[in-house]
């Protein structure tokens, strides 16, 4: 990676024009450096607009992500956590992995301005791009074993939801385990990793995937209807206040779990559920498909689901749920 790329692309995010000349003076460097780290952006997928004798300047100005503007957001709970910032990273999950088994410290929250190997549930890759998403992962640790931790990745989900209602977005809902749409169209995603015994101290990687502004071209690399936060909310979106309400509702919601366990938010969880009272189509991994009616979610994260022969119990890694719509 081009040493050059994120340094300029901090000094674009004002949307304004610098010059390739200014640029070169700023980091004391050569024009013809400054270029080539501009074409190393773009191969990243960052649009720059370059224009003979103004310079370089991003479509538009852009808030990014920066270690003080956090914590200011977190306000009296950032003693709780522990940010490393990454500018380009493949996966912050793969990473935080990695670092709970050396035991970095509960709290440990892993943020990157771009991800290039971004992972999602069931095998599947992430897409996002520099300034398009919120990008992070979370270290939690637990005096419970990983087998108590069922229902955690539906705790997660109620931290994002209560966090995009704060911001207005009243209309984001939960797609059980853990996704969150906004109109059927897929805003966040969750995955949960856990590191540690079934019955011992565990510990679970949390990781979150947020859309702000996907470009259209991020937007054609993904397979599913998918949304972001400025195609509706009219104000400006700001990375780091999101990130530290986000992981307040997070330290919020983990605690609460891990006193009273998912069936304390339920109820709640149950208020933004998407498909609840609907019928869906369920997907095996082999294939079949079953159409049953959403009677709820369980106290331990599983969903309830009536059909012909009653109501069945499923867990996350059984089916996934389409909509009928
Ligand atoms: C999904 O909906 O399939 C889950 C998506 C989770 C994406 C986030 S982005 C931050 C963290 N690092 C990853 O590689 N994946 C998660």
């Amino acid at each position: 990676m081009n040493n050059l790329v994120f340094p300029i692309l901090r000094l674009l995010a004002d949307g304004r024009f610098h010059s390739g000349e200014d640029i070169a003076r700023q980091f004391s460097v050569t024009r013809a450096s400054v270029w080539n780290a501009i074409q190393a952006a773009e191969a990243l997928g960052v649009e720059i607009f370059s224009v003979r004798g103004r310079g370089y300047r991003l479509p538009e100005p852009l808030h990014l992500l920066n270690e003080q503007a956090v914590m200011l957001a977190l306000g009296d709970r950032q003693a709780r956590f522990k940010l490393e910032l990454f500018d380009s990273i493949e996966s912050t999950n793969s990473y935080l992995m990695q670092q709970a088994a050396l035991g970095v410290p509960h709290g440990t929250v892993v943020a990157a301005l771009l991800q290039t190997k971004g992972r999602g549930r069931r095998g599947r890759s992430w897409q996002s791009a520099f300034g398009a998403s919120l990008t992070f992962s979370l270290l939690w640790r637990f005096q419970m074993g990983a087998s108590a931790l069922s229902g955690l990745s539906l705790a997660a989900g109620l931290a994002l939801v209560r966090t995009l209602h704060q911001y207005g977005l009243r209309s984001a809902q939960l797609k059980w385990p853990n996704d969150i749409l906004v109109r059927e169209r897929k805003l966040a995603g969750i995955l949960i990793e856990l590191h540690g015994d079934m019955d011992g101290p565990s510990a679970a990687v949390i990781g979150i995937g947020l859309n702000l502004r996907l470009p259209a071209a991020t937007r054609g690399q993904i397979d599913q209807p998918v949304t972001d936060m400025a195609s509706h909310l009219p104000v400006e979106i700001n990375p780091n206040d999101i990130l530290g309400q986000l992981l307040n509702h997070l330290a919020q919601v983990l605690d609460e779990f891990e006193q009273s366990g998912f069936a304390a938010m339920r109820e709640e969880w149950q208020s933004h559920h998407a498909f609840q009272g609907e019928t869906v189509k369920l997907l095996f991994p082999d294939g079949r498909e079953q159409y049953g009616n959403v009677e709820g979610i369980a106290d331990d994260g599983v969903l309830l689901v009536r059909n012909e022969h009653g109501i069945q119990r499923f867990s996350s890694g059984e089916i996934s749920v389409r909509g009928m719509n």
